[in-house]
């Protein structure tokens, strides 16, 4: 048998003017129905919506549309005990759904496909898939959120290494590092929240392209979908992907942040940071290096983050240069989108694993956080507001000093009163109280700065909102 033979015979539910079947490489290539099986539950609810309301619009009788109803509940329970056979020449889902259907209830099942079109059909179910898909993942988030709040709140007042160019910068506190990636994970919500509300149109009833000359309720099917209203251009409405591209944007941004923590778990678990340790549950060994504990967990979640930024791009391709309305390009939407959905639940649920896995080495960070003339900011800031000298003068006086502290190999606060004087005269015995860690860090009261107390009340003010 060869590729161009045909594959099957003429598919009934297209086939009346077509004379002989695909060839087999047609079948393969037109088929979508080993990834959008996953669309089945979404498919029959929107032809339940569908039948429900050609009925009540005297489209189709009662008594059909009882059977259909009926007929569709025993596919989906079919389905769901695994003994419906997909077939890749009924192509889709949707035909295969029919086609089960007719087979079940006869000519009444027949009738279920008047007043649309498969396009408006896949357009209505995907987008009902994307908005269970966000609904999934927005919980997820917030789990990971009130992991790391937790985390946050234990960890208000216990200080680390703040890094700029990962060169020990300020000292920080580890919860302060913590709740940056909260308000982050936050705005991801939100913007999944957007997608969401925009992607909430109803598109059944578009048909194929122009609409129908039936008396359809479009109304009555968004409602019954828990659509907000029906969308308004019924081109528009079986044509753009503009929901599943969103929604891959939203979650590549979600990824990068997923993806940057990830990095950062794995620089703090390296031997030369040890910040943090992670136990076996999160690791793995070498098979030659008995010594090593890998952090092979963190280190897909940030390669993972790839993949969802190539759906994203990949389905930005497919789209950009098709004319209206629907071109079977369109088909090529969905296996990016389910992808990249469930490599970003399984990004989440790792990290979300790992935030709660980590065991911190408080003294480790304590003894960086104050190394490295990490508290000369304070210093020059006390050379400001003690004796008003300008920033830059305060910032040039201070170099002077950790010069000086790094020539003879000491900590700023060891240089002693008759040297500080040396460089600025008028420095006093006072300048001493603000070169240690916990006034560095409890000096910085501003608004959203590092201070414990804001830390505290920040990680309070979270688990209170996540636990609504
Ligand atoms: N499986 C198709 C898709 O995913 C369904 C729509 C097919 N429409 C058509 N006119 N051939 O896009």
């Amino acid at each position: 048998m060869s590729e161009t033979d045909p594959a099957a015979p003429v598919n009934p539910q297209w086939g009346g003017r077509f004379a002989e079947g695909p060839a087999r490489v047609m079948q393969r290539i037109n088929a979508s129905i080993s990834f959008d099986r996953r669309l089945w539950r979404q498919d029959i609810a929107a032809s339940r919506a569908h039948a429900a309301m050609l009925a009540k619009a005297g489209i189709l009788s009662e008594a059909d549309a009882a059977a259909i109803a009926q007929g569709l509940d025993e596919i989906a329970a079919e389905i769901e005990s695994g003994s419906f056979v997909f077939r890749e020449e009924l192509e889709d889902i949707h035909m295969n759904i029919e086609a089960r259907l007719v087979e079940r209830i006869g000519e009444a099942g027949r009738r279920l496909h008047t007043a649309r079109s498969r396009n408006d059909q896949v357009a209505t179910d995907f987008r009902l898939w994307v908005r269970d898909a966000i609904d999934g993942l927005d919980q997820q988030l917030k789990d990971l959120m009130r992991a790391l709040a937790e985390r946050a709140a234990q960890h208000a007042a216990d200080p680390m290494p703040g890094f700029t160019h990962l060169q020990i910068a300020q000292p920080i506190t580890f919860g302060h590092h913590l709740l940056a990636y909260v308000e982050m994970f936050a705005r991801d919500r939100g913007r999944l929240a957007d997608c969401r509300k925009r992607l909430n149109e109803c598109p059944l009833g578009a048909a194929a392209l122009a609409g129908t000359s039936f008396p359809i309720n479009r109304e009555m099917t968004a409602e019954a979908l828990g659509f907000a209203r029906p969308m308004a251009n019924s081109l528009d409405a079986v044509s753009d992907r503009d929901f599943a591209l969103e929604f891959l944007a939203a979650a590549a941004i979600a990824a990068t942040h997923l993806s940057r923590l990830a990095e950062e778990i794995v620089l703090w678990a390296s031997p030369p940071f040890q910040f943090i340790a992670l136990s076996d549950a999160f690791t793995t060994g070498s098979s030659i290096m008995p010594q090593k504990r890998n952090p092979d967990a963190a280190e897909l979640v940030r390669a993972k983050s790839g993949r969802i930024f190539g759906a994203l791009m990949g389905l930005l391709t497919v789209v950009k240069a098709l004319p209206l309305a629907y071109a079977k390009d369109l088909q090529e939407d969905k296996e990016p989108v389910f992808d990249a959905a469930e490599t970003l639940s399984l990004a989440i649920a790792a990290i979300s694993g790992m935030v709660r896995d980590l065991r911190p080495d408080l003294a480790r960070m304590r003894a960086l956080a104050g190394a490295a003339y990490a508290t000369a900011t304070d210093l020059a800031d006390w050379l400001v507001r003690a004796l008003g000298l300008p920033f830059r003068t305060a910032h040039h006086v201070t170099g002077r000093l950790v010069a000086r502290a790094e020539a003879k190999g000491v900590e700023l606060a060891a240089l002693s009163l008759a040297e500080m004087q040396e460089e600025e005269p008028r420095i006093t015995a006072e300048v001493y109280s603000v070169l240690s860690l916990e006034s560095a860090l409890a000096s910085r009261t501003s608004y959203g700065g590092t201070a414990p107390e804001n830390v505290a009340r920040a990680a309070a003010r979270w688990l209170a909102e996540l636990s609504s």
